[in-house]
């Protein structure tokens, strides 16, 4: 089958022709009609993990997906063959069963669920890692009605989604997006409000929240100058690893998010997308014999995600 793989360190990832992986006890086989291109991924394919994550050449990329069950292991008995399902590879160990951007994936049937009637592969496809850690960041901020919530990265995959659902908890939304499209888009997912990130953030953000933001989602750009928009007592939750320490602020908690799929949780996620209560733009979907260009076009400016399709 083809999956998109590192051979050995400093070599950079391409497609192979690698076994097509069985299911083992308790295990799922899905053929990926569509997965999408994280940070990590890019991280991996840098180089930067060799000497922190266990790993195994060849080592596959891609963490989420969305495609058909065509086989299950022993055991299984909530999941069955032709199930459309959607998923997070769980670990952080690396090799060839652990990455999405192939032709078959083998997972832990408890990682996956069902793709609900009415949502398309690539509606699906968008939710895994980066929808899952929008929520974990959006519950890490305990957003209560009527609160102002600042998401920095607002035009990208983790940012995109936790627009919307710090919108639907009641939040005043600032976002970071250029004016035009960008803003636009931000707008479109609920944003009261948005802030140019080539700019001065903090006193765009204090121009529109003059006593400061009470929450920040930080998905991207510089962590201590997002924390400076906030109140005293104000929440700061970090994909980037941002600390109370790096950001310069005692009078805040800094929340750091390692995003932690659950099957539960994306069948929430889904729930939503399913009532059309949230969405991600596609920026481009790149078929896998082409990975090298969805890598390209993930570091070459986008908004929403990048997908990889069969
Ligand atoms: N800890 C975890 O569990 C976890 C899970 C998922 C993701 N992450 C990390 O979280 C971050 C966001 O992930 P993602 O998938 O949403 O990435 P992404 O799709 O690249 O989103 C980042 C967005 O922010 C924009 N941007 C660039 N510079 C900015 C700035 N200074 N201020 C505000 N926005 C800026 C980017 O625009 P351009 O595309 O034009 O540059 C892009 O639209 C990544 O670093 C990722 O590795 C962590």
């Amino acid at each position: 089958m083809k999956a998109f793989a590192i051979i050995d360190r400093d070599i950079q990832p391409d497609v192979q022709d690698l076994p097509q992986p069985e299911p083992g006890a308790g295990e799922v086989l899905v053929e990926v009609e569509a997965t999408s291109v994280n940070g990590f991924d890019l991280s991996i394919a840098a180089g930067y993990v060799w000497d922190m994550l266990p790993h195994e050449f060849p080592v596959v990329l891609g963490r989420d997906l969305v495609g058909a069950v065509t086989a299950v292991g022993d055991g299984v008995e909530t999941i069955a063959v032709g199930d459309r399902v959607a998923g997070v590879i769980p670990g952080m160990a690396l090799g060839a069963r652990t990455g999405s951007i192939a032709e078959y994936v083998a997972l832990a049937a408890t990682a996956v669920t069902r793709v609900p009637a009415g949502v398309d592969a690539q509606q699906a496809a968008v939710i895994g890692l980066a929808g899952v850690a929008a929520h974990d960041a959006v519950e890490a901020l305990d957003i209560q009605p009527g609160e102002t919530v600042l998401v920095s990265g607002a035009t990208g995959g983790v940012g995109s989604i936790a627009v919307q659902l710090a919108a639907a908890a009641g939040a005043t939304v600032i976002a970071t997006a250029q004016p035009g499209q960008e803003e636009e888009y931000v707008r479109s997912l609920g944003a009261a409000h948005t802030v140019d990130y080539t700019g001065d953030v903090s006193a765009a953000v204090s121009a529109i929240a003059a006593d400061g933001v009470d929450k920040v989602v930080h998905a991207a750009g510089d962590g201590a100058a997002l924390a400076a928009t906030l109140r005293a007592g104000g929440i700061l939750a970090s994909t980037l690893g941002a600390t109370a320490e790096a950001v310069g602020r005692q009078d805040v908690t800094v929340a750091p998010i390692m995003a932690e799929a659950t099957a539960g949780k994306l069948a929430a996620l889904l729930g939503r997308v399913a009532t059309g209560d949230l969405r991600v733009n596609v920026s481009t979907a790149i078929p896998i014999d082409r990975a090298p260009e969805a890598f390209a076009a993930f570091t070459g400016g986008k908004l929403g995600k990048v997908l990889i399709i069969r």
